[in-house]
């Protein structure tokens, strides 16, 4: 097989050194493709897919090729495949890709192929290899899009699951959705904006260099073309692993530690009871997987800088400096809400945020959120930034919903922000070594 000089990029021999000329007009020779060729590639694939650079035939036909690994420390790679999907629990990376992608096919096993072919893909997306058989054809589009060569897989993950609209009768899969996998309500002060809503399919791109991450959307995209579009996409932010080496808690937008009333992701029974499905809760091929809350929101940040430090502490319920709970000394301490001062009134008010979404404690979800920032909106002369709110749960009326109900009719924090997009999606169990992604459901 033909392979690349990795820091050139140039045709190279079995050792990756350069090939001489004779070599090189050999392979260019070995590559030319005849018409019947391009047609026996293509199979049922149009050529246009092909010389458009990808579509599932053109990555199918690649399959068995071995793209080169870039060389990589255990610590930049997280695995692909396992009993869970990874992004769920695997500490937030600096970067998000979020898309939403809606189907364009009406054939179930247009939609299996794809998934065969993103599984492919995404085993190379998240070991930092290139997808396909690299760049070698000088007949062909790169099958892969290159923008990533030379870098390290940079703790990239990919997390895929379905939306409510999935299930609907395109596909006859509709005995198959969960009870617990429907649309949201609709929640007081929502201002939502169908250009950041739904989705047939989620993919949750999140890695420590954001070139990498949108890398792995691009060329998802490019897979799926043919079969399914981009609906909407945002990507995020937090403070890196360089700005912020002993990875305390991140602040979001408005100052504030976001993420401390987390459960504890390394309790594997916590986990159970908060994140992960099982075979009572539902149908069994979510068995393993969870359901996603996203919520794009907006911050009223001019309106937010012009309040005082006590106020932006009362509508959280916590310190700002380091994050405890108003009365409290450490950002760990419980939220201990029954505590009142001289006069009796409650020390964390009822209607902060950390109050409102603790409630009585009982009823946890995961947050993965980061911060975003779609520059300035020019019909305001404001920034438009925020948060890309992600939340992971077993139940998402339960869980979600009933603490959004709460958080949206009372919520301090609510003069300072609005919901401006929203989609649920159920995220399937992990992915098999030799299996395929929704496996269970599609098989
Ligand atoms: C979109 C704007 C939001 C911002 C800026 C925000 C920020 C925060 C902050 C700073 C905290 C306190 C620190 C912490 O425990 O992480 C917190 C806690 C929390 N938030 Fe939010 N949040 C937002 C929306 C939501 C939504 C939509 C929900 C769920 C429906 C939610 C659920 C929670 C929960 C469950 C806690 C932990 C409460 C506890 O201590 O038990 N948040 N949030």
């Amino acid at each position: 097989m033909n392979k690349q000089n990795r820091s050139t990029g140039l045709p190279a021999n079995a050792e990756g050194a350069p090939l001489n000329e004779e070599s090189k007009s050999n392979l260019i020779l070995d590559k030319k493709l005849s018409r019947r060729d391009m047609l026996r590639l293509t199979g049922a694939t149009s050529l246009g897919l092909l010389l458009g650079g990808g579509g599932v035939g053109g990555i199918m036909a690649a399959r068995n090729a071995v793209a080169e690994p870039t060389v990589t420390s255990d610590a930049d790679s997280i695995p692909f495949y396992g009993s869970h999907q990874a992004g769920i629990l695997t500490p937030a990376q600096n970067f998000i890709y979020f898309a939403a992608f809606d189907l364009t096919t009406t054939k179930l096993a247009d939609v299996k192929k794809l998934m065969q072919a993103w599984t492919t893909a995404a085993a190379s997306l998240t070991t930092g290899s290139l997808i396909g058989n690299v760049n070698d054809n000088p007949n062909l589009p790169p099958s892969d899009t290159g923008e990533v060569d030379g870098l390290n897989p940079s703790r990239c993950t990919l997390t895929f699951g379905v939306g409510p609209s999935f299930f609907d009768n395109r596909f006859g899969l509709s005995s198959k959705r969960p009870t617990l996998l429907a649309d949201l309500p609709a929640f007081t002060g929502d201002n939502l904006d169908p250009k950041w809503c739904g989705g047939d399919i989620c993919v949750q791109a999140c890695a420590d260099d954001l070139q990498v991450a949108f890398h792995a959307i691009r060329n998802l995209a490019r897979i799926a073309r043919g079969t399914a579009v981009l609906r909407w996409t945002q990507e995020g932010f937090q403070r890196t692993g360089t700005a912020d080496p002993k990875g305390t808690t991140p602040r979001n937008l408005l100052g504030f530690k976001d993420g401390t009333g987390n459960p504890d992701t390394t309790n594997e029974a916590e986990m159970n009871e908060v994140v992960w499905n099982n075979s009572s809760d539902g149908p069994s091929w979510m068995s393993g997987g969870t359901y996603m809350a996203v919520r794009r929101v907006r911050f009223r940040i001019e309106v937010w800088d012009r309040s005082s430090l006590s106020d932006q502490e009362a509508t959280f319920g916590r310190y700002r400096h380091n994050g405890a709970p108003i009365g409290a000394k450490d950002e760990f301490d419980d939220l201990n809400l029954k505590a009142a001062d001289a006069s009796g009134k409650p020390v964390i008010p009822p209607d902060s945020h950390s109050a409102l979404a603790h409630g009585d404690g009982t009823v946890k979800m995961l947050r993965r959120s980061y911060s975003i920032s779609s520059g300035l909106d020019i019909a305001t002369g404001q920034l438009d930034a925020g948060l890309l709110f992600i939340s992971f749960q077993r139940d998402l009326m339960k869980q979600f919903v009933a603490i959004q109900q709460r958080l949206s009719k009372s919520d301090r924090l609510n003069e300072y922000m609005t919901h401006t997009g929203s989609a649920v999606f159920a995220c399937f169990p992990g992915i098999r070594k030799g299996g395929y992604i929704g496996e269970a459901l599609l098989g």
